[in-house]
């Protein structure tokens, strides 16, 4: 059996994501999200779909369970050329990999000496983690580049999460710290009794009907992967392309056409 991806597969990178660094490369900023949903086996298959636009730039943002649905990330990088970044837990927040590196770790010191730094570096932070005021964060600095995020899918664990504001990976504080003037597109996918269930409903109603800055692309009835039947099967990854291409007004390469 294939591998599937781990989070091994893309290491903390060793410079820092800096928004700014990408505000005038003309392109639209895609942030693509995934969790621990069967229908994450998509993925692929949307980005395939948006290869197909130059005019994008996507980066990809993976909750650890989605990790299981994936193929090893490096193939992700390497079969779609507007992919231009993959982010991980991990890249925030060293002890999303390894709770005993962290553990380890003397305190944060707010202005490290060259001593302090090497000490942090050696228990798994390195340049790309935050270090000291004004050092980029992650999930700040994720939320200034995107001008759209969609989830697909969201699972029923991180929708609950999101509605009830919990922020406790790179996923859940970026929709944390959003900036409400720019859209969240989602597309719920679970069992059919967890779409049943009454607090999917009230979870949904909120987004819906409370956070204008959100898209619910409601899930669609089929024989799930679980081999029950009914609703809760995330909408087809094509009209969820078609969706953000419409909302984005993305155009395709002129040989594509
Ligand atoms: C094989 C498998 C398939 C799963 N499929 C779904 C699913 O389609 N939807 C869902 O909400 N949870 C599903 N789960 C459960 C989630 O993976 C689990 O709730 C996890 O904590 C979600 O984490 P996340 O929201 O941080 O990605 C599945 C779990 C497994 C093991």
């Amino acid at each position: 059996m294939p591998r599937h991806a781990t989070p091994s597969d893309i290491p903390t990178p060793s410079t820092a994501f800096k928004a700014s660094d990408h505000a005038a490369d003309g392109k639209h900023h895609i942030l693509l999200a995934a969790t621990g949903s069967v229908a994450t086996i998509k993925i692929p298959h949307i980005l395939a779909a948006l290869a197909a636009y130059p005019g994008i730039s996507i980066r990809l943002m993976l909750t650890a369970s989605s990790l299981l649905f994936l193929p090893p990330l490096t193939s992700l990088l390497a079969a779609t050329p507007n992919l231009d970044g993959i982010h991980l837990d991990h890249h925030e927040w060293p002890a999303a990999l390894s709770p005993e590196s962290y553990i380890a770790a003397d305190p944060l010191p707010l202005a490290p000496d060259s001593e302090s730094e090497r000490d942090l570096e050696s228990v798994g932070f390195n340049s790309s983690i935050w270090t000291r005021v004004g050092d980029p964060i992650l999930h700040i600095e994720l939320r200034r580049w995107a001008d759209i995020l969609l989830v697909a899918p969201l699972s029923a664990n991180s929708l609950a999460k999101i509605v009830n504001g919990f922020s406790d990976n790179l996923l859940l504080s970026v929709v944390r710290a959003w900036d409400t003037a720019k859209p969240i597109a989602c597309a719920p996918a679970m069992n059919t009794l967890m779409w049943e269930h009454p607090v999917t409903a009230k979870q949904i109603a909120v987004l819906e009907s409370e956070w204008s800055w959100f898209t619910v692309l409601r899930p669609v009835e089929k024989v799930l992967a679980c081999g029950d039947s009914g609703s809760g099967a995330m909408r087809e990854w094509t009209d969820i392309v078609q969706w953000l291409v419409t909302k984005m007004k993305l155009e395709k390469a002129e040989s594509d056409q």
